[in-house]
């Protein structure tokens, strides 16, 4: 299309001169006017392309004064055309953003040049202005802030969105030293981040600014320097409000803490386990109980921590509670901790799902219970053994009385026939002399007085009769242990014998030992009474004795039912009683000698041991009387337990 121009000229030859000019040249002329208001009011309706303006016009607006007003309204690029030179009014004119001037007379080639060079120029002003305006557009109207900054730290441009994230106005910035709307906590950092900054190093910071209000706001900025001539001059820079993204940091990591601080206030164990295996949470319970740190478990799949779990249980646990989307109670599971020491803990398997309902782990929660069952089983152990005993002593009680007079009769017939065998002696003498004096029946008298049936009986009967008082004096030495090993609801201490305890424990327990073993003993005769819980030291004493037996058993069973010894024997010192226990097993290995005294440590099959005996007896020896137990063993040799027991309990 070609270019239109107008043309306003107040002399009608020079309209005409130029129209034929314009058209010889390809251009359409849009019009012509000889006033200034005119062109003005055509503009407003038309848009040439181009406006030819002499500067002197008829009207009251003179050429330089249209000019400027159709440049500001329409943006019409305008080409002067005067006679003048006249310095002032080139002047005005070159204010007017001219985008030409011809001075008449002027050569036809000289109009075409400027008006190429005006349309020319007017296109890339416009194309620039353009860009202009779009980046302008886009930076008031995005939520960022731009600014610039000099590199004094002066902001020299920030963009009217500011208003809206700090309440200042632009003009209330530009011109102030960035310092002044900073945090004064986040100051010095920020002051060192500009400095390295404008050194060459921008960056992307995060700092809090102060609203008009006295509101914080949490900002982040990222920048670029900006050079002149070579030379950095400042910075310009984009800034993003960060305030709810920070406020909900803020908020999670408060959660965080909060779940930390709850996790290590409970004192049960809190695990977090995601669908992988992997350990996610690691309460100090957890650290404590189980004995692996924090740092050493966390991330780590479960197989590696290094505790030997009853996996099968737990799996089971955690299939069920898939199942049933549960939590699931696990009563009972054994576990070995990182160093080795059993517990058994209490457990609840419970999923975790997110808000789609999908699992992504699971809770293990545990409590050790290792005493607790310990403590159970002791007191059903004592109730056991109680419960043996009252039946013993009732038994005991029932076969003393007949017992008692058994023994008196036999003693009483011990007596009467040593009467009768001095009687028989007399009477044999008697018929032997008889037999001298009596010819007739000499044969008969010596019969009777060598009746061999008789004879024999009289040298059996003594036999026999001691074998009974033997006998009768043993069954009343097993009812006065069953008397004695029972001590019904004794819960008070009291001054026992502890040889006579002794005796009554090794009586009782004489089925477990006698088919492998014999039982030595070697008291103390000066031994002082010892203020105890006779019940309870039976218990222990009774627990070690059955370990000996059972000790000198296995090495029976490989060394061809080879029999062993117990020996039992009890000394005293200053204030203190020992009881020490041998046998002649096979020792216990080294690898678990500081484990035996640990609840639920055995080496036996199901059914034979529980590996609780050595846990009651050492808590009933230490803790309820305040001695102490130790043992000294060799492998191939034995094993000897020491029981040290104060005589009189310490105060308190
Ligand atoms: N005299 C001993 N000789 C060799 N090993 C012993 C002896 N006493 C104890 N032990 C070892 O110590 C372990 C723990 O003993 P403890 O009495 O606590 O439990 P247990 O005998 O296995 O079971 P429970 O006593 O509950 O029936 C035994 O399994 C055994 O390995
Ligand atoms: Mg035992």
């Amino acid at each position: 299309m070609k270019p239109s121009i107008l043309i306003v000229e107040d002399s009608s030859l020079e309209v005409m001169y130029l129209r034929e000019l314009l058209t010889g040249l390809g251009y359409t002329v849009a019009g012509s006017f000889d006033s200034g208001e005119g062109a003005v009011e055509f503009c407003g309706k038309n848009r040439p392309d181009l406006i030819l303006m002499d500067i002197m016009l008829k009207g009251r607006l003179d050429g330089v004064e249209a000019g400027k007003i159709i440049n500001e309204r329409y943006h019409i690029p305008v080409i002067y055309v005067t006679a003048l030179t006249d310095g002032k009014v080139m002047e005005r004119a070159r204010i007017t953003h001219a985008y030409g001037y011809l001075i008449k007379p002027f050569q036809e080639r000289e109009l075409h040049n400027t008006i190429e060079m005006a349309l020319y120029n007017h296109a890339v002003t416009r194309k620039l202005l353009e860009s202009e305006e779009r980046y302008r557009t886009l930076v008031e109207n995005i939520n960022d802030v731009i600014f610039t900054v000099d590199k004094k730290g002066i902001m020299t441009y920030i963009s009217p969105v500011s208003e809206r994230m700090t309440g200042h106005k632009p003009e209330e910035i530009i011109g102030k030293s960035f310092v002044s709307f900073i945090h004064p906590e986040d100051l010095s950092r920020i002051t060192k981040g500009f400095m390295e900054s404008i050194a060459g190093r921008p960056a992307s910071r995060e700092f809090r600014i102060l609203a008009a209000d006295g509101r914080v706001v949490y900002v982040r900025t990222s920048g670029r320097l900006n050079y002149d001539d070579g030379m950095v001059s400042g910075l310009t820079s984009v800034m993003t409000d960060i305030t709810d993204r920070k406020l909900a940091e803020e908020e999670l990591s408060k959660a965080h803490n909060h779940i930390r601080y709850l996790l290590s206030s409970i004192h049960s164990i809190v695990i977090g386990v995601s669908t992988e295996d992997t350990i996610t949470h690691w309460n100090p319970a957890a650290e404590k109980i189980l004995g692996c740190e924090y740092a050493n478990v966390i991330g780590r799949k479960v197989s590696e921590t290094g505790i030997g779990w009853e996996w099968d249980v737990i799996f089971e646990g955690i299939a069920e509670s898939i199942a049933s989307d549960a939590p699931v109670h696990l009563d009972n599971v054994g576990i070995t901790r990182c160093d080795g020491k059993e517990r058994l803990l209490e457990m609840m398997v419970s999923p975790m799902k997110d808000d789609s309902g999908a699992l992504y782990g699971f809770i293990l929660w545990g409590r050790d219970i290792t005493e607790k069952r310990m403590m159970e089983r002791e007191l059903a152990q004592a109730r056991r053994l109680e419960s043996i005993g009252q039946l013993a002593a009732g038994v005991a009680h029932e076969i003393n009385t007949p017992m008692q007079y058994i023994y008196d009769n036999i003693n009483y017939i011990k007596d009467e026939f040593e009467g009768f065998t001095a009687y028989f002696s007399d009477l044999q003498r008697l018929l032997t002399a008889a037999s001298a004096a009596a010819p007739q029946m000499k044969e008969e008298l010596l019969t009777a007085a060598n009746n061999e049936r008789v004879l024999d009986n009289i040298r059996e009967i003594p036999r026999a009769i001691a074998d009974s008082l033997h006998g009768a004096e043993h069954v009343t030495r097993i009812v006065r242990s069953m008397r004695e090993f029972s001590h019904p609801g004794t819960t008070e201490k009291v001054s026992a014998d502890i040889n006579r305890l002794l005796e009554s424990v090794i009586t009782i327990s004489r089925n477990e030992w006698k088919y492998t073993a014999e039982m030595v003993t070697d008291f103390d005769p000066e031994l002082p009474a010892v203020v105890c819980n006779p019940g309870e030291l039976n218990q222990a004493i009774l627990n070690i004795i059955i370990n000996a037996a059972h000790a000198i058993e296995d090495r029976g069973k490989t060394e061809g039912g080879k029999r062993g010894t117990i020996t039992v024997s009890t000394k005293h010192g200053e204030n203190i009683v020992e009881i020490i226990i041998g046998d002649t097993g096979p020792g216990i290995p080294p690898g678990i000698q500081d484990r035996i005294f640990d609840p639920f440590f055995t080496t036996k099959e199901a059914g034979r041991g529980t590996g609780q005996g050595l846990a009651i007896a050492h808590n009933i020896i230490t803790k309820k009387h305040g001695g102490g137990i130790s043992f000294r063993s060799t492998q191939g040799e034995g094993t000897t337990f020491s029981i040290k027991i104060p005589v009189s309990p310490a105060e308190g």
